[in-house]
C-alpha cells in the first residue's frame, strides 16, 4: 500500500514536471552516519507512459509457429535457424584480407580502443598443431574524418588451439585463423574517425568508421545512446536484431553475453546442431554476421555460459578455481581471444585477465562486467577485484553506475528460474549499498524488466534489473512464465520446476545449494543457499505450489507465484533489443523494441528519474573495508 501511494506521488511529480532537490536530507542513523553520501545515489522514479506498470505480453504464435509452440519450447520457431555455414551473410574471405573486424571500448581511460579482425582462414584436424605468433606484428591506421594523414599503431597477433582430447571429436581439433589485436590510444572524444587493418602482408586494407564516445571533460555529453543485447546468435532473427539495433545508432553497445551458439554444434560440423562439443568455425560466421555492427560501434561484451566451452576438453571451472594457464584448452578460449576486455593492452587472449572488467562510458557511466560462472565469493579473486571496484566509484564523476553480468537474478520466465540465489546472496547488499541503476542481464530468451527493487520488493532504492537475453539465438524466444498455466497439464509451469528431478521444495529440505544448472553451481561456495523464498507481500494473489514451504520462524514464503509480482514491470517472450538514452546527470530513458513482423517497435518505454533521496542499508564489515580502501 506504501508503495502505490509512493508511486501515485512520483508518477504525479513526473507529470508536472516538478524537479525536488536532490540534496534532501538523508535519513542517516547512527549505524550509517559513516557513509560518505555519495556511496548512494539518489532513488530512481519511473515516468512517462510506462511508468510503474506491470505488464504481461504472452508468446505470439504467429512469431513462433503455431499455438503448440507457444507452450512446448521444443518446438522450434519458425525461421529461428542459423544461417548455413557458406551463406554469404557468414562466409569470410580466405585470401588473407581481413574479416571478422570488431571494436571493443572504450577503455577505461575513455581515450582509448581495441580494434580486432581475423587474417586467413581456421586449419581443422587431428594431427594440427599450434605455430607460435607470439613474434607476429599487426597493424592499424587512424584518420580523422576531415583530416588527410593516417596515423599507424603495432598491435599483436594471437591464435589458439582447441585440442579436443575426447577421442570421437580429435578430427574437429581447430587452430584459429590468426586474431589481430591493436590498441588505438588517445583518440579525441566525439569524433569520427576512419580507419583501416592490416592483412596477412602487413597492408592496411578498407576503411571502416567509428564515431568514439564524448569523453572526460567533453562538453556535451547527453543524449548518450547505449544499445543493449545479450544472447545474440546468428539466426535470421539475429541479423534482424542488428539491423533493428544499427537504425537506432546507439554510440556504444552493451552485449551482455552468449555471443554465438557455438556450443551448440558438433566439433566434426558447422551445421551439425548435434551439441556434441563446439564448433569453433561458428564463431568465424558469427563475427562476420556481426561485423556490421561490431566494426561501427564499439562493444562491450561479457563473457557469459555460452563462452565456457568445456565440451571435449579437460578442462572445469570450479569453486577453486583462481587462475588458468594460456593458450590451449581452457574455458572461455574462443571467447577471450576474440574480444580481451578493455583495458587490455598485452597478452590478448589470456583468459586469466579476461574474465570481468569494468569501464568508464563518456566519463559519465560506470560499468562493471561481472561474471558469474566464476567464483565469485568471498576470498576470490573476482570477489576481491569487484569490491574495490566498488569501492572506488565517484557519484560526483560518474553518476551512473551499471552492472553487467549474464544470468538474471530477477525474471519470471520457466526456464532458469531463480539460478541466482547463491550469487544475489554476496551481490546484492553491495549493489543496494553503492546505489547501483541498473543491472542487465541476458540468458532468458526473451525481455523483462522490474521495478527498482530489492529482495524480491519494489524499493526505490534498489537497481532496476532488466533481462535483454532475446537477440535472436537459434534456441529460440523462451516463451512461457512460472506463473503461467500449461493447458497441456492444466498446471502452473512453476510446478514443473526441477532441477535433478527435484523440486525447489524438495532440495530445499535436502541439498539447498543444488538449484541450477551445472554450469553455475560448479563456480558456488559449498553451502551457498541456492533455494530461497520470497516474501508472500511480493505476490500479488497469494502463493503457489510448490512454494508451501514455511520454515520454522520465518513468514510464508514462495519459490514462485501465480501472478507476475510486484516488481516486474514488463514482460514480453520476443525477440529484441533496447536503447538506454541517458540525458543528464540524472534522467535517462529507456526503450525496449520488439521484433515484430521484420520491424522495431517500441514496447516498453520509461524515463527514469533520480529524485529524493535514499536511506542507506546497514553497511556489512566489507564495505567498511571498501571504505577504508577509498580513504587509503
Ligand atoms: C524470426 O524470423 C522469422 C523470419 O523472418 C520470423 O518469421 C519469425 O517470426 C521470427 N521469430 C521471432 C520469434 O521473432
Ligand atoms: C578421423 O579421420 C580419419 C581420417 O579421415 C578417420 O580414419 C577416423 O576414423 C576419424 N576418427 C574419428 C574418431 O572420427
Ligand atoms: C578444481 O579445479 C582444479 C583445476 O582444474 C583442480 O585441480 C581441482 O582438483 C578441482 N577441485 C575440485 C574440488 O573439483
Ligand atoms: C484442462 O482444462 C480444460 C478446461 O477445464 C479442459 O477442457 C482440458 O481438457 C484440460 N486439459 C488437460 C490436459 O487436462
Ligand atoms: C570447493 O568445493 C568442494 C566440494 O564441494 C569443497 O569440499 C571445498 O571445500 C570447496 N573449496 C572452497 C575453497 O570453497
Ligand atoms: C505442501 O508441501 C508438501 C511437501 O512438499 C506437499 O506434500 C503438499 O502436497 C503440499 N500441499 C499443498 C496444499 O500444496
Ligand atoms: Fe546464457
Amino acid at each position: 500500500m506504501a508503495y502505490s501511494r509512493l508511486v501515485l506521488a512520483l508518477s504525479a511529480l513526473a507529470l508536472a514536471g516538478v524537479v525536488v532537490n536532490a540534496d534532501v536530507q538523508l535519513h542517516a542513523d547512527d549505524d550509517d552516519a559513516w557513509l560518505r553520501k555519495d556511496f548512494r545515489r539518489n532513488m530512481i522514479a519511473e515516468a512517462g507512459n510506462a511508468a510503474y506498470k506491470h505488464e504481461t505480453v504472452h508468446c505470439d504464435p504467429k512469431a513462433v509457429g503455431s499455438v503448440a509452440g507457444c507452450f512446448d519450447q521444443n518446438i522450434p520457431a519458425v525461421g529461428n535457424i542459423d544461417y548455413k555455414f557458406g551463406a554469404p551473410q557468414v562466409s569470410y574471405p580466405t585470401d588473407g584480407s581481413p574479416w571478422g573486424v570488431h571494436l571493443t571500448g572504450p577503455y577505461p581511460d575513455g581515450r582509448t580502443y581495441l580494434v580486432s579482425w581475423y587474417v586467413g582462414a581456421p586449419t581443422i584436424g587431428a594431427s594440427v598443431m599450434r605455430p607460435d605468433v607470439c613474434g607476429l606484428k599487426t597493424y592499424a591506421a587512424v584518420r580523422k574524418a576531415g583530416a588527410k594523414g593516417w596515423t599507424k599503431h603495432t598491435g599483436s597477433v594471437v591464435n589458439y588451439l582447441r585440442a579436443y582430447t575426447d577421442p570421437a571429436l580429435v578430427n574437429g581439433t581447430y587452430l584459429s585463423p590468426q586474431i589481430h589485436h591493436v590498441v588505438l590510444p588517445h583518440l579525441d572524444p566525439n569524433t569520427f574517425y576512419y580507419y583501416q587493418v592490416a592483412d596477412m602482408n602487413g597492408q592496411l586494407m578498407g576503411e571502416y568508421r567509428f564515431k568514439t564516445l564524448p569523453g572526460p571533460g567533453s562538453k556535451s555529453v547527453y543524449p548518450l545512446r547505449v544499445g543493449l543485447i545479450a544472447d545474440v546468435g546468428q539466426t535470421v532473427n539475429s541479423s534482424d536484431t542488428r539491423d533493428h539495433l544499427m537504425a537506432n545508432k546507439p554510440q556504444v553497445v552493451i552485449l551482455v553475453g552468449d555471443n554465438s551458439y557455438a556450443d551448440n554444434y558438433g566439433a566434426l560440423s558447422p551445421d551439425d546442431l548435434d551439441g556434441s562439443g563446439t564448433n569453433q568455425q561458428r564463431w568465424d560466421t558469427y563475427q562476420q554476421l556481426w561485423q556490421p555492427l561490431f566494426s561501427t560501434v564499439p562493444i562491450l561484451n561479457c563473457a557469459a555460459n555460452h563462452e565456457l566451452e568445456t565440451e571435449g576438453i579437460p578442462a572445469v571451472i570450479n569453486n577453486t578455481t583462481t587462475s588458468f594457464s594460456f593458450p590451449t584448452n581452457y574455458p572461455f578460449q574462443s571467447y577471450s581471444a576474440r574480444f580481451p576486455v578493455p583495458g587490455t593492452t598485452s597478452n590478448f587472449g589470456d583468459i586469466t585477465q579476461n574474465l570481468y572488467y569494468s569501464t568508464i562510458i563518456a566519463g559519465k557511466v560506470k560499468l562493471i562486467t561481472m561474471n558469474n560462472y566464476v567464483p565469485f565469493h568471498k576470498g576470490t579473486p573476482q570477489y576481491q577485484w569487484a569490491m574495490k571496484e566498488f569501492a572506488s566509484v565517484d557519484r560526483k564523476m560518474t553518476p551512473w553506475l551499471f552492472v553487467q553480468f549474464h544470468a538474471p537474478p530477477y525474471h519470471t520466465y520457466f526456464t532458469h528460474y531463480k539460478e541466482m540465489d547463491c550469487f544475489m546472496s554476496i551481490w546484492e547488499d553491495v549493489f543496494y549499498e553503492y546505489g547501483v541503476d541498473l543491472v542487465f542481464n541476458g540468458h532468458v530468451h526473451a525481455y523483462e524488466r522490474t521495478h527498482p527493487m530489492y529482495k524480491y520488493k519494489p524499493d526505490s532504492c534498489g537497481p532496476i534489473y532488466i533481462t535483454i537475453g532475446d537477440g535472436g539465438n537459434v534456441e529460440g524466444p523462451y516463451r512461457n512464465f512460472v506463473d503461467e498455466i500449461n493447458p497441456n497439464n492444466n498446471k502452473t509451469y512453476c510446478e514443473a520446476l526441477q532441477t535433478g528431478g527435484k523440486s525447489p521444495v524438495a532440495l530445499a529440505a535436502s541439498n539447498p545449494s543444488g538449484w541450477g544448472p551445472g554450469y553455475q553451481r560448479q563456480a558456488h561456495a559449498p553451502g551457498c543457499p541456492t533455494v530461497t523464498f520470497q516474501p508472500a507481500t511480493s505476490v500479488d494473489n497469494g502463493i503457489l505450489v510448490p512454494s508451501n514451504m514455511t520454515a520454522a520462524g520465518q513468514p510464508a514464503m514462495g519459490f514462485c507465484q501465480n501472478s507476475q509480482p510486484t516488481w516486474s514491470a514488463h514482460r514480453d517472450p520476443s525477440f529484441g533489443h533496447a536503447i538506454l538514452e541517458l540525458q543528464s546527470d540524472s534522467v535517462a530513458r529507456f526503450s525496449w523494441y520488439k521484433n515484430l513482423e521484420g520491424n522495431a517497435v517500441s514496447m516498453d518505454d520509461v524515463v527514469l528519474e533520480r529524485l529524493g533521496a535514499c536511506a542507506s542499508r546497514m553497511p556489512s564489515s566489507e564495505m567498511m573495508m571498501g571504505r577504508r580502501m577509498m580513504s587509503a
